[in-house]
């Protein structure tokens, strides 16, 4: 197995379908679409789609971890997460047609004990072995404490594998002190890692110069304005071309499953951005989060500009 992602909050993703949606009301809602949820599931279900041998690990557990596991075998994605005493959480999204609105209820996820987190820092080192990248995406349970991307990538160093990190605010502040191999926030959360706005060509290329030191490869996403990479000296921006758009939640984490594909063939950095950009544009063509068609995805790249600085 070539990549492993990591979902410390992983969800079970229901969206649901309401025209017209009322507060204080009861509301009759369409057919739902449930999927096996959490950034780093989307990354993993995006690799399989490209065809990546790729193994998803993380925190289960009760009745809804049970159900995760029958969605993730439902989208083909292997599977070995650590079972715990909690349940794994449930997220609602409310999709409005009528008022072309998105409610989220994301609940903060399962209490996970301290011997939880160590035991699953040693089956985590132990799935780890022989794996080229692993990617560590999302949101962090409220009980496990603010360091806790910072603890397991010093926990994982002794292994060599890169590290390529996808998180916001204080567990990202913290992580990056770990010097994954890569980070990539989007334009708010870069925003908010160093307290600067990101409003214009040389606010971003401060920005990367800022991350860079603590990453090998630092991207930032900006939606239809594409993203900016640095890697190896060299920074490119990779702007995506106009498409009509269904459903942009999810477009980060189809980025990087493009990007990390790619890096694992060795290519270089032109090619990286591009396919990158490709899928996380194809994934904005789609209703689910996390998710493309492979048929989308040539005429995509093929129309990506790319700017180099
Ligand atoms: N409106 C759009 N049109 C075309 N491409 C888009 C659009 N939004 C996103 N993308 C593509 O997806 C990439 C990642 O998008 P974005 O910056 O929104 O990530 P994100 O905020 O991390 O998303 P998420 O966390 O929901 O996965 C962009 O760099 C771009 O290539
Ligand atoms: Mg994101």
């Amino acid at each position: 197995m070539t990549f492993l992602t990591v979902t410390l909050n992983a969800s079970i993703d229901r969206t649901t379908f309401i025209n017209g949606f009322n507060i204080n009301k009861i509301n009759r809602s369409d057919t739902p679409i449930e999927s096996a949820g959490g950034k780093g599931l989307n990354v993993a279900r995006v690799l399989n789609i490209l065809e990546k041998d790729v193994l998803a690990t993380g925190f289960i557990g009760g009745y809804y971890g049970e159900k995760l596991k029958y969605l993730m075998e439902k989208d083909n994605i292997k599977n070995d997460f650590y079972q715990i005493k909690g349940e794994t959480r449930f997220c609602l999204a409310i999709v409005d047609k009528k008022n072309n609105t998105l409610t989220e209820i994301n609940e903060n996820g399962p209490n996970i004990s301290k011997e939880e987190f160590e035991d699953f820092l040693k089956k985590l080192k132990f799935i780890s072995k022989g794996k080229k990248f692993i990617i560590l995406s999302g949101s962090v349970p409220t009980s496990l404490p603010e360091d806790t991307y910072f603890q397991i990538i010093n926990y994982l160093k002794d292994l060599n594998i890169p590290c390529i990190l996808d998180a916001s605010r204080k567990y990202l502040k913290k992580a990056i002190q770990s010097k994954p191999f890569l980070i990539k926030p989007n334009h708010v959360e870069a925003q908010d890692l160093l307290g600067y706005e990101l409003n214009t060509i040389d606010n971003i290329l401060k920005a990367l110069n800022d991350i860079k030191n603590f990453c090998e490869m630092a991207v930032i996403t900006y939606q239809d304005k594409g993203s900016f990479i640095y890697y190896q000296n060299n920074i490119l921006q990779f702007i995506p071309p106009k498409v009509n758009i269904v459903n942009t939640v999810g477009s980060g984490d189809a980025f990087l499953a493009g990007l990390v594909a790619k890096l694992e063939e060795n290519k270089d950095l032109e090619e990286i951005g591009k396919f990158a950009t490709a899928c996380g544009t194809a994934n904005a063509l789609t209703q689910r989060a996390g998710y493309l068609k492979k048929e989308d995805l040539f005429t995509i790249y093929k129309n990506v500009k790319v700017i180099k600085f």
